[in-house]
């Protein structure tokens, strides 16, 4: 199975093409617009990690591009001028200065409702699905990604601890890798809410997730600084530019590439952990070294 094909193909079918609505219309150029799709490829591997089979299910696709929906809402009231004011994103105008503000929040909106949808309109169909759907909404939501960004504004122009540095963090990212990276445990268990996390596995792939997740920030905070827009798509500079608390403004520049070190350091112990209880680990071994070195 060709991932790459195989999530680009799904996310084409989300909405329609000239759907004669403006907000749809919006809502389909910004998930359409490229991005690495980091996110369903983690979620695509965690299966291929958990099953051995390369071609992954129908309702791990059905979700992992539920989550890409989620991610690209959250970038589009990101860029927002109330937000981080950006201009460019995935290499194109950012939702709002080519549609406006008014229909780039709808747009956000747009993608979070219809992923909210699609979460209940599966678990009509697999009620062994709720506990699945639930984490989803729930990194999503304020004690997660959404929890993230509001510390990340409310903290601009402020010095704040390494301590709340990393809570802002694991939300505003590590959040949505979680649920990238263990939702297809939940699925293929049938976790339920009653007992969650008394398996080791379950354990390790969380632990796992908090590791790379924080790796993909240190990373991103490092090219805003070290890239240019032509590589990596979107500005750089905004974080120096808006008082951002990051990895690099805090810590500087170096100790930042120290700290992503160790993220991928620890990431890279819990996959000997796994590959020792017989799990392959291939794809994550190549995702881990790309994350400490990824341009764009
Ligand atoms: C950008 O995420 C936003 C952050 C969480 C830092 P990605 O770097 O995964 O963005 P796309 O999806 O490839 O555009
Ligand atoms: C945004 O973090 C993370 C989200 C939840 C969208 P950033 O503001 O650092 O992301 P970029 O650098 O604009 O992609
Ligand atoms: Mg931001
Ligand atoms: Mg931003
Ligand atoms: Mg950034």
């Amino acid at each position: 199975m060709d991932y790459d094909l195989t999530i680009e193909n799904d996310l084409i079918e989300v909405f329609p093409a000239d759907s004669g609505d403006i907000t749809v219309d919006a809502a389909r150029y910004s998930l359409l617009a490229g991005g690495k799709r980091l996110r369903p490829k983690m979620m695509y591997m965690t299966y291929q990690m958990l099953t051995g089979e390369d071609d992954v299910s129908c309702d791990v696709r059905y979700f992992a591009t539920t989550l890409e929906m989620i991610h690209t809402y959250s970038l589009i009231h990101d860029d927002l001028p109330c937000m981080d004011n950006d201009d460019l994103r995935r290499g194109k105008p950012t939702c709002h200065k080519k549609y406006g503000e008014g229909v780039a929040t709808l747009a956000g909106d747009l993608l979070l409702n219809t992923a909210m949808e699609r979460l209940f309109r599966i678990i009509l169909d697999k009620p062994e699905y709720a506990y699945a759907c639930y984490k989803m909404a729930s990194l999503a939501g304020g004690s997660g990604m959404i929890g993230g960004q509001s510390i990340d504004i409310s903290s601009e122009g402020k010095k704040i601890s390494l301590e709340k540095l990393y809570e802002l963090q694991r939300k505003k990212t590590g959040a949505l890798i979680e649920t990238a990276i263990v939702t297809p445990y939940y699925l293929i268990n049938k976790v339920d809410m009653n007992d969650p996390a008394s398996d080791t596995v379950l354990d390790k792939l969380i632990r796992f997730a908090g590791h790379l997740g924080l790796a993909f920030q240190i990373r991103d905070d490092i090219l805003d600084v070290d890239s240019d827009p032509a590589t990596l798509g979107k500005s750089t500079g905004k974080d120096e530019r808006d008082n951002k608390s990051t990895f690099v403004t805090l810590l500087g520049y170096d100790e930042a590439k120290v700290k992503l070190d160790n993220e991928i350091e620890m990431a890279n112990q819990i996959l000997d952990e796994l590959a020792a209880s017989g799990f392959k680990v291939d794809s994550y071994r190549e995702m881990t070294e790309y994350l400490r070195k990824r341009k764009n």
